[in-house]
């Protein structure tokens, strides 16, 4: 397993302040009038964490945070399932980001053609490391079957792509889905992981102790080869370490 910092919180809120302090400091190390690229995740636990940021918007200097995302549901930018919705509602209408830091998936496109549309946006935009974009602080949730952003456990080709976006879907609901690839996650500076509650227990046992098929687990194959990987945890979550 790739050498990576945990932490463990009481509280999803100390969590969330945490994750802010984070952003600000990746923002300070980025130099006068650099921009920093942050990949936003959907999900529970990042919002939460987006709606901390939104109520304590103090000391993070937003107009140089460019932000993406990891992944989205393929619906209309207003549906209550799209990650972009989430974290405009909950974050970037409330600290007042500028549209021209927002870089979205535009959910309501032909998958496989945004998933090209978006990676080619993502090559332009970046700078690059070892040929590949590479972003500043990717953000992932983690979920209870192992997957994180839309890489979800059985699609393994889609693990080894070699593409930096691929379109895919929810292996239950079938839902369509456009994913950041391991490839492109794997090229960041900093990936952090945000986890909370009990349901994630054994999940987060799993991929950290290297338990149980853990190679099958695409967060369990998280690992930036360039970069740091930090696991920020509440206590439920870190309850079977
Ligand atoms: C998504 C996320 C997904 C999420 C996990 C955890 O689009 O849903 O990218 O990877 O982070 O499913 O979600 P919860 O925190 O809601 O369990």
């Amino acid at each position: 397993m790739t050498k990576y910092r945990l932490q463990i919180f009481t509280s999803v809120e100390e969590l969330a302040r945490y994750f802010t302090a984070e952003l600000s400091a990746t923002i300070a190390a980025s130099g006068n009038g650099q921009y920093v690229s942050v990949v936003l995740s959907g999900g529970s636990t990042p919002r939460a964490v987006f709606e901390y940021m939104a109520k304590n918007n103090t000391g993070t200097h937003w107009p140089t945070v460019r932000i993406f995302w990891g992944d989205e549901r393929c619906v209309d930018p207003h549906h209550p399932d799209s990650n972009y919705n989430m974290a405009h509602e909950s974050l970037l209408s409330p600290v007042q980001l500028p549209a021209s830091n927002i870089f979205r998936i535009q959910g309501e496109a032909e998958p496989s053609v945004e998933a090209q549309r978006y990676a080619d946006i993502v090559m332009q935009e970046l700078p690059h490391h070892n040929q590949t974009p590479q972003f500043d602080l990717v953000m992932l949730g983690l979920g209870e079957d192992g997957h994180t952003a839309s890489l979800f456990p059985g699609y393994m080709d889609l693990l080894r792509s070699k593409n930096l976006f691929e379109a895919t879907e929810h292996p239950e609901s079938g839902q369509r889905r456009i994913t950041a690839t391991l490839k492109l996650i794997n090229n960041a500076r900093k990936v952090v992981f945000l986890v909370t509650g009990e349901s994630k227990a054994v999940m987060v046992e799993r991929i950290l102790n290297r338990k149980k098929d853990w190679k099958q687990l695409p967060a369990a194959m998280v690992k930036p080869a360039y970069g740091e990987l930090i696991w920020l945890m509440d206590e439920k979550a870190a309850s079977r370490l």
